[in-house]
């Protein structure tokens, strides 16, 4: 009954998507909504929107706001971004979630349904719009709390839609396995127990099965038989899941999504998630760390900086919904992970 407001992802805010995870998956326009999804209610462009949106022209994407407000709040707010260099359309006055604008806002950007992407914070406008558009939509959360009276209304009718909406997540979520990938010390394995808690699943971390099939850990493996017999145990065990293993929740060695072979099963194996950190991040998890023989270099920040930039795109490639984790706790990327998936 619900399902027509449903958005297709939801996020924490509008500059906490990975954009260019967006850009590689072949989306080129991108619509905004402005009070509550970019800015306070009322309030002008800010840095943190300029840098964005900069940001976003850089990579390659148009960009056009789309807002129910009057014209004059609306100018003002996209004369604040043009005026530091920044290429956008916008519209004012949209009647959101009538369907004219949204596709208005394409003509605009020259672009199709297909890769545009909306961004807004509410459902019965934003969202149901852009469904109606028939374009992908992400719900973020909106910026301040404090909201009119009437918004506080449809807030509360939204909790009852996002209550179900979750439920449903959660469900698609359970019929299948969830496979974790990402660069070395992301926390594949410390998410993935927990998030295998929550749902009822089972946890398998395949470096761990590995090294208990050969008997010896990841390092000498490394060092007998070198890198390549390494990869093929991870593919022969990643076969084997793809016969066996259902309601699993996998952390995989971080390598494993370079080999194409192994893009397609793990695909297959069930919804793939992508934890994405930044060096920053990960270089702070794995201070100290002596297990990872990759790692073993010289100069092991210049080493995880370098294999990264090699490694994202991939990464990127190869999952169904990316999920951020810098400056979260497990518990919180665990209740992402249900939200968006
Ligand atoms: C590797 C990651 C490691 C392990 C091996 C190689 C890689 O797993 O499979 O050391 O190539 O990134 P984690 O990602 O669990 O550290």
């Amino acid at each position: 009954m619900f399902r027509k407001f449903y958005p297709a992802e939801m996020a924490d805010s509008s500059y906490d998507i990975d954009y260019e995870a967006l850009y590689k998956k072949g989306y080129r326009g991108l619509i905004y909504d402005i009070d509550n999804t970019l800015v306070e209610h009322g309030a002008d462009a800010n840095e943190q929107v300029i840098e964005l949106f900069k940001r976003l022209n850089a990579m390659g994407f148009r960009i056009c706001l789309l807002s129910n407000n009057k014209a004059p709040r609306v100018r003002r707010f996209y004369k604040g971004v043009s005026i530091k260099g920044v290429k956008l359309h916008y519209i004012f006055d949209a009647h959101k979630p009538v369907t004219k604008n949204y596709r208005k806002a394409m003509l605009l950007m020259r672009t199709t349904k297909k890769n545009t992407l909306f961004i807004g914070d509410q459902l019965f406008t934003d969202v149901y719009g852009a469904n109606l558009a028939g374009i992908r939509s992400v719900l973020v959360k909106p910026i301040n709390k404090r909201e009119e009276i009437q918004i506080v209304l449809k807030r509360k009718l939204e909790k009852v839609v996002l209550h179900f909406y979750k439920r449903d997540r959660l469900k698609k979520l359970k019929q299948s396995n969830v496979i974790l990938i990402g660069f070395m010390g992301c926390g594949k394995s410390t998410v993935g127990k927990k998030l295998a808690e929550k749902l009822g699943f089972e946890f398998l971390d395949t470096d761990a099965l590995i090294e208990e099939k050969i008997g010896c850990s990841i390092s000498e493996i490394f060092a007998t038989k070198g890198e390549e017999y390494f990869r093929d145990l991870e593919s022969m065990v990643l076969k084997g899941l793809l016969k066996s293993a259902k309601r699993y929740v996998i952390a995989t060695g971080g390598g494993m999504p370079v080999r194409p072979e192994n893009q397609k099963y793990m695909r297959k194996l069930g919804i793939v998630l992508y934890l994405s950190a930044t060096p920053e991040t990960i270089i702070r998890h794995l201070q100290g760390d002596t297990t990872r023989p990759l790692l073993q270099t010289p100069d092991k920040e210049e080493t995880i900086r370098k294999r990264l930039v090699e490694r994202r795109f991939i990464y990127q490639m190869v999952a169904h919904r990316v999920v951020k984790v810098d400056g979260r706790t497990a518990d919180e990327i665990v209740e992402n992970i249900e939200e968006s998936v």
